[in-house]
C-alpha cells in the first residue's frame, strides 16, 4: 500500500506528530501547501494532519477538494484529548465514516500571527480570573505560559496500528 502524511501546522506541533507518523509508518511526511492533486492521485491511502482553531481541522477543506484515497484524519489542539471533543470536531468537520485520532500539541504564544495571539489572549485572560480553577484551567495556564505542552509520541500508537 502506497501511503502518504500530509499535514498543515503553524507553530511546529502538528508537524512533529506527522513526522513521528510517517517515521513509523515509513513513508513520507509532506506540508499541504507542497502537495498537488495529480499528486495525491497516486497514494491508496492519505493520513491528514491539520491544527485545531475553533475545533475545525485547518486544511481538511482544501485536502478534500484533492479527492484523497482511504482518508484518515488527525488533528493536533491545545486541549486535553477526550471523547466529548472528539465527537464535536467529528460532527463540525464532517468526518463522520473517516477514521479520525486527536492528539495534544501545545502553545507557541511567539510564534502566532498578530490575530491569532489575540485571541488566544483573550482566553487565557479569562482564565484568569476564573476564581476557582480546574486541574484543567491551570494546565491550559501553563501551555499559554510555554512552561509545558502536550507532545508525546506514544500518542500516535493507535493510528499507526489502525494502518498497519
Ligand atoms: C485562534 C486559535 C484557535 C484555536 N482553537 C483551538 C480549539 O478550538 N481547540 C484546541 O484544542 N486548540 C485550539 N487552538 C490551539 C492550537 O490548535 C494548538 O496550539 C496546536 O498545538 C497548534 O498546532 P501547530 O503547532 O501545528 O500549529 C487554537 C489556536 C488558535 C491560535
Amino acid at each position: 500500500m502506497k501511503r502518504i502524511v500530509v499535514y498543515q501546522s503553524g507553530t511546529g506541533f502538528t508537524a512533529q506528530y506527522a513526522k513521528w507518523i510517517a517515521e513509523s509508518l515509513q513513508c513520507e511526511a509532506k506540508e499541504l501547501k507542497k502537495v498537488k492533486a495529480n499528486e495525491l492521485s497516486q497514494y491508496s491511502r492519505v493520513i491528514y494532519g491539520g491544527y485545531l482553531m475553533a475545533n475545525m481541522v485547518s486544511g481538511l477543506d482544501k485536502l478534500k477538494k484533492m479527492n484523497p484515497k482511504d482518508l484518515i484524519v488527525f488533528s493536533v489542539g491545545m486541549s486535553s484529548p477526550d471523547s466529548g471533543l472528539e465527537k464535536k470536531i467529528i460532527e463540525q468537520n464532517q468526518l463522520k465514516g473517516i477514521p479520525f485520532f486527536y492528539f495534544q500539541g501545545g502553545v507557541k504564544m511567539k510564534e502566532l500571527g498578530f490575530l491569532q495571539r489575540q485571541m488566544l489572549k483573550m482566553i487565557k485572560k479569562s482564565l484568569e480570573k476564573k476564581e476557582e480553577k480546574t486541574a484543567e484551567d491551570i494546565k491550559m495556564l501553563k501551555m499559554f505560559n510555554g512552561e509545558m505542552d502536550g507532545l508525546d509520541v506514544r500518542a500516535i500508537e493507535s493510528l499507526v496500528r489502525y494502518c498497519k
